[in-house]
This record gives C-alpha cells, structure tokens and sequence, in this order.
C-alpha cells in the first residue's frame, strides 16, 4: 500500500493532571499595587527574563499572562503527538492577512496563549542559526549581538544531553561539546527513536553532496545535522519554557504570575518632556473592567512578534497617522513599530512512498498507536518520542541551484523599495536599503543558508530562510481584544518567489537519487506535470504557508533606520519599556527562531542587571 505523509494534527489524547499552583495569583485583588518589573507575556522570552530577573530575591517581578496553564496533556507533553495544541484553547488562532500574493489565503499562524507561550505548540525543533546569520545584526549597527556575543547565551539557556547511543550506533551523530551548555534550565536532547525513513534521506543527503555538519550549534548550522529538541532526556517530554524556567523557581515568593488577564495597555506619563512608563492595565475580557498594576522600574514586552507591536500601538507609541486612524493618541512619535515584519515561508511538497514504518501508521493503525503510546508511557522509548525533524537540512543559494548567479543579478539590480508595502516609513525603508544590500551580499556565500528542507517519509518541507519580503503589524483598533492585522509580506518580493521554486526543482534532485528510489517516490504536490517557472510559482503563491516563526515587528537598530529598540532593548523615546521577544530581530536568522529568543532573553536579563 502507498503511504502519503500527513502533516495534519494528531487528535488530542487528554489524560488531566491537576495544574501547578506556585506563586501563582488567582486573583487580581492578590497583586502586590506595584511591582519593579511587569513582565507582558509568559511565553519563551518573558518567562526567561522574570525568572533570571527574580533570582535577585529583593526584586519584585509579575508576569501577566492572557492564556492559562496547560493541563499536561498528552497532545502537549508527548513529543509525537507535538503541535497537537494549535487551534485548541492554548491558541490565540492568529491568522495573517489574506493578500493577493499567497492567493488571497488567510494562513494561520498559532501563538501560545499558555504559560508557556509557543513552546507549548510548536514542534520542539532547538537548533541555532549559523554565525554569519547573528553577525549580520552586528554589522548592520547592533553592537554587541553578533555570534561570539550571543553564544554565551545559547549556552546558558541549555542543559544539554549529547547524542544517546542510539543516535551514535544508528546514526553517527557527532557534536562539539565546545558549543554546549550543561547548567542552564532547558533541557536539549535527542529522541531515542527517528523514524526509519529518515536514514534513506541522509543517504540521498549525502549521494547528492550535501556536507554533514559536526553540530548545528557551534556557528556552522549548513548542510545535513541531527537535530535536538527541548525534551527531558529521562522523562522523554516537551521541556517548555514553563517547565524550564516557571516550574523550577516556584518557590521565589518575589516572582508573580497571573493567567487569565489581557494586557490591553502600557500606561504612560509624560514630564518635563519625558515620557515614561507608569503601570500596565489588563482585563480579563474586552467587556469586562479594566485593571492596573503600577512598574517600579521597567515594563518588559514579550508577547511576541504578532502582539507586542500592537500592545505598543494601542499605548500610543506608533506612526500618527496609523494612531489617529485607531482612535489612539500619540504618545511617542515612532512610526516603525510594526514594520520589518517578516517569517520564514514554508512550502509543502509531497511524495508518496513505498516505506514499510512511517508516521502515518500511527494514524492509519490503531493497534500500533496504542502499543506505541504504551511503549512510551512505561518505557519512554519508540515512536512517540520522536517530535520529528531529527534531520535538518540548510543549504546556500549556490548548493542547490545553478541559477545562483541570475538570482544575485536580479537581487543587486532590484531597487529595495519597489516591493515594500506603500505604507513603509522613510526610516524604514532606510533600515531596508542596507539589509537588501546586505541579503544580497551573503546570498552567494557558502556560510549562508538560504532554504531549509525537513523530510517526512516523502513530504518535504522547503523553507524559506532569509525572505527579502516585508509587512507590517498594524492594530486594527485602540482595543487589543480586536485581533491586529499582522502581513507578513509573503512572496511580495519576486526573489523569494524565485529561490522557492528553485528549491522546489532541487527537491525533485533529492527525489531521484538513488538512494531514495528504493521508496519508488511518486510526485503528489506539486505534481510532475508542474514544471515550468510559471506554474511552479502559481502552486507556490497557492500553497505556500508560515513556518511559524514570525519576526523583526519591533526592530533592533537605529532610531532613523527603522529601529523600534536600541541595543539594550529599550523602545525609543520613552523610559522604562523594553521589548524582548522575537520582535527584536533586525533579519530572521537561517534556524527555526525558538533558541534565539531564549539566547536574546537570557542576554537581555543580563543587560536589565547591569551584568
Ligand atoms: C481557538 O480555537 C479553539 C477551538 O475552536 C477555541 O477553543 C479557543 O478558545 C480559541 N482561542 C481563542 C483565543 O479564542
Ligand atoms: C555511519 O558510519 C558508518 C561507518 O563509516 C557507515 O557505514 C554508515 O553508513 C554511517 N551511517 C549513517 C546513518 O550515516
Ligand atoms: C556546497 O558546495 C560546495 C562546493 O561543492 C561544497 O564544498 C560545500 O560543502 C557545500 N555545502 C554544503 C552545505 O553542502
Ligand atoms: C474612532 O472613533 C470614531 C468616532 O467615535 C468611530 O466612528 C470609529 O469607528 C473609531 N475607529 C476605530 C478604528 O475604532
Ligand atoms: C505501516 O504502513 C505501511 C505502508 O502502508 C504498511 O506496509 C505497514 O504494514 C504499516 N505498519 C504498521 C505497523 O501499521
Ligand atoms: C497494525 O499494527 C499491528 C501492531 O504493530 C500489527 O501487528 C499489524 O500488522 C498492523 N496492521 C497493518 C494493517 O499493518
Ligand atoms: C497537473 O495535473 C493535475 C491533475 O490532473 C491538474 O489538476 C493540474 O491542473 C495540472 N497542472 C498543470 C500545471 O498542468
């Protein structure tokens, strides 16, 4: 029989457990009147800085959360069942704005709205970008957040497992303790079973090739690697940021946190010409009355790429025009917030293979779902502890297409503004002008990744890495409980357009290696009559979907080159508000963004100290 890999969710399997009460506040009226920091968010940012921020015990710190905590669910916890969470009550179920390049396709974008944040949805892929990647941020003005920067912090976040003997013995998977870190709160490690295809792709992989890296973390994240995930290497689960960085210091009576309650405000004072930052208001619904809690010394944004621009917004820190036409008045001039808005794409191609154990067996067969299911709960090992992606591949431009060169003809002759949205600020577009020199620079270099593919017994995923597309985040109202429009710009620009559908034709060459035609692959999506670069693009612009890693909203930079914060995180123009979360990122880095945002809170929390 032909198996054709799906993608789709595995149906929830809930075994409740009670939820941990630490010091957490059940109700408002528990709040201290003030607190030294608000943190806006529990998610992976905002949980990494109250937890290093509290660890001073005569430090005040409250976190506000919208969503709940989880229930330890098994579509939460179990990592073959990861991503079980999207579209559950753990999801804001963001979607982005239907534009006409993706076809007028509303694409959904799940947002954590748990303690926990993303790291309770997401598919626990903990890779790190490669050093040209976070050097690029560096040279593009931000001091003191390149690789040699950052790596301190990638280590700190980490309690890191080496490969088990499983993935030595079957796989000879390597790494460079050199790059690691064995003291910090995050558990990374490697599941004790890949699904079996995964080897015949490594060969393909390497017939074909493609370089095998030592680590992905040590700086050189190019070619094939094995791949860790956050997962407890006893208890083989999800290690989120709840569990890491919530659960560990339940006991800190100067840590606060509050589920349930909407931020829906930064409140603000304006004297002798300063602005700054008084307290934070919140509400449990939008009908519902309003709260405030005063900051001592700082509010601390880390809501994500999606709401923290918009949290920013609706306190009046924006463009004016955007302000007055949300009702909003302007407190801080700073027309960029939201600008820079960009994700990776992920496109979806699919081959139907002859296999004879692939993941959808445990969706096609009953029996072997459940014996797997107990396998995992009373030994930990087999299918279920895999969260997939135990095999990633990042390639540069000039590794897997020969029309490198073309492509780079077309990126310097191309004038950086002619695809931004009409709306960009001029020192937006500023900013803009020396990252497209600056894409276009690295796009032919053998240290930069420009696409992903991550293999699922026949389906591939082609990701997009370093998009020259941009949108913007734009609050639809002066109500944060009216959903922003968040456009991520997706394929706007015609290069990105141009890499995917060459890194469509190079999934085609993996196809036909020899390796790979032992499964006798036959092609579903896009299909072998689709072959020109008109037809190509046209089933890009229709399937084309996020890889969830929304970025870049609340930018790291100058003031007059688009930046929203400078290199201390601090948003301009006003005192005691910093953004730490994804919104940061000038560039996304060639990785899937999860460690990056615990390396940029873990540095950020050293910044707030004065370390
Ligand atoms: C997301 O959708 C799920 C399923 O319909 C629902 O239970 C949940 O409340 C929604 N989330 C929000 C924030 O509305
Ligand atoms: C591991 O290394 C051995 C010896 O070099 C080789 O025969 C085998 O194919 C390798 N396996 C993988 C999965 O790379
Ligand atoms: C890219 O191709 C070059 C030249 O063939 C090769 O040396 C390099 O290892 C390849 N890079 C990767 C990541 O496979
Ligand atoms: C702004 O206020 C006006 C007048 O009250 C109202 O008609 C309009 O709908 C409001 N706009 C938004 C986006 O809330
Ligand atoms: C898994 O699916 C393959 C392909 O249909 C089939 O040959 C095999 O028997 C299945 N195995 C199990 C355990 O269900
Ligand atoms: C389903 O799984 C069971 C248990 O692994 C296996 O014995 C059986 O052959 C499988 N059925 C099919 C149709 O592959
Ligand atoms: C390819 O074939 C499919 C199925 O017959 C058809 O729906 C599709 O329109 C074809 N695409 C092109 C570009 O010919």
């Amino acid at each position: 029989m032909r198996y054709i890999s799906s993608l789709a969710l595995l149906a929830p399997l809930v075994s409740a457990r009670p939820p941990f009460k630490g010091v957490f506040l059940e109700k408002n009226s528990d709040l201290l009147p003030s607190y030294d920091y608000v943190v806006v968010g529990a998610g992976a940012a905002g949980l990494t800085v109250a937890n290093r921020l509290s660890e001073d015990a005569a430090t005040t710190v409250l976190v506000i959360e919208a969503g709940v905590f989880d229930k330890n669910e098994d579509y939460v916890t179990i990592p073959g069942l990861a991503g079980g969470a999207v579209g559950t009550v753990y999801d804001w179920n963001t979607t982005y704005a239907a534009t006409e390049s993706v076809a007028n396709r509303a694409i959904s974008i799940p947002q954590g709205r748990v303690v926990g944040g993303s790291t309770k949805l997401n598919r626990m892929v903990f890779d790190r970008g490669s050093r040209s990647d976070y050097d690029r941020w560096e040279t593009l003005g931000n001091t003191g957040w390149g690789w040699d920067s950052l790596l301190p912090y990638f280590k700190k976040n980490e309690k890191y497992t080496p490969p088990n003997e499983y993935m030595v013995s079957e796989y000879n998977a390597t790494f460079d303790a050199s790059a690691h870190g064995s003291d910090g709160y995050m558990h990374v490690s490697y599941a004790p079973f890949v699904w079996p295809t995964t080897k015949t792709f490594i060969d393909a992989v390497k017939e074909v090739g493609i370089s095998i890296s030592e680590d992905q973390a040590n700086g050189n994240a190019l070619g094939g690697f094995y791949c860790p995930h956050n997962q407890d290497p006893t208890t083989e689960t999800r290690s989120s940021a709840r569990e890491a960085y919530w659960n560990t210091v339940e006991t800190r009576t100067n840590l606060h946190l509050i589920t349930g309650q909407q931020v829906t405000r930064v409140l603000t004072s304006a004297k002798n010409n300063a602005v700054c930052v008084t307290g934070v208001e919140y509400a449990p619904a939008k009908d519902q009355p309003t709260s405030s809690v005063k900051v001592n010394k700082e509010a601390i944004l880390a809501a994500g790429a999606i709401f923290t621009p918009q949290i920013l917004q609706v306190s009046g820190i924006g463009d004016p025009a955007h302000l007055s036409s949300i009702n909003v008045s302007t407190v801080v001039d700073l027309p960029a917030v939201g600008h820079n808005f960009h994700d990776h794409v992920l496109l979806t191609t699919v081959n139907s293979i002859n296999a004879p154990l692939v993941q959808s067996n445990l969706t096609s067969n009953a029996t072997f779902a459940a014996e797997s299911l107990e396998l995992f709960k009373s030994q930990q090992a087999g299918p279920y502890t895999d969260p997939t992606a135990a095999f990633l591949v990042f390639l540069p431009l000039n590794n897997f297409t020969t029309e490198a060169a073309t492509i780079h003809e077309q990126a310097v002759s191309q004038d950086p503004a002619a695809f931004l949205p009409s709306d960009t600020p001029a020192e937006s577009l500023k900013g803009y002008q020396a990252q497209h020199d600056l894409l276009n620079a690295k796009i032919i270099t053998p240290e930069s990744a420009v696409l992903e593919y991550i293999w699922a017994d026949g389906a591939v995923v082609v990701g997009l890495e370093h998009p020259y597309s941009r949108g913007s985040v734009k609050a639809a109202s002066a109500s944060t409980f009216d959903a922003p429009i968040a456009d991520a710009g997706f394929l706007t620009n015609p290069l990105d357009l141009a890499i995917l559908v060459e890194g469509v034709k190079y999934m085609r060459t993996l196809m036909k290696t020899n390796a790979l035609a032992t499964f006798q692959p036959f092609e579903v999506l896009p299909g072998a009559n689709v072959t020109s670069d008109e037809d190509l693009g046209n089933f890009i612009r229709q399937s084309a979907s996020t890889l969830f890693h929304p970025a870049g909203s609340c930018m790291l930079g100058a003031r007059e080159e688009g930046g929203v914060v400078d290199s201390e995180l601090k948003v301009y123009g006003i005192n005691g508000l910093r953004v730490v979360d994804a919104s940061m990122m000038p560039l996304l880095p060639a990785s899937h963004t999860m460690t990056t945002v615990y390396a940029v809170a873990e540095k950020a929390a050293d910044i707030i100290k004065g370390i």
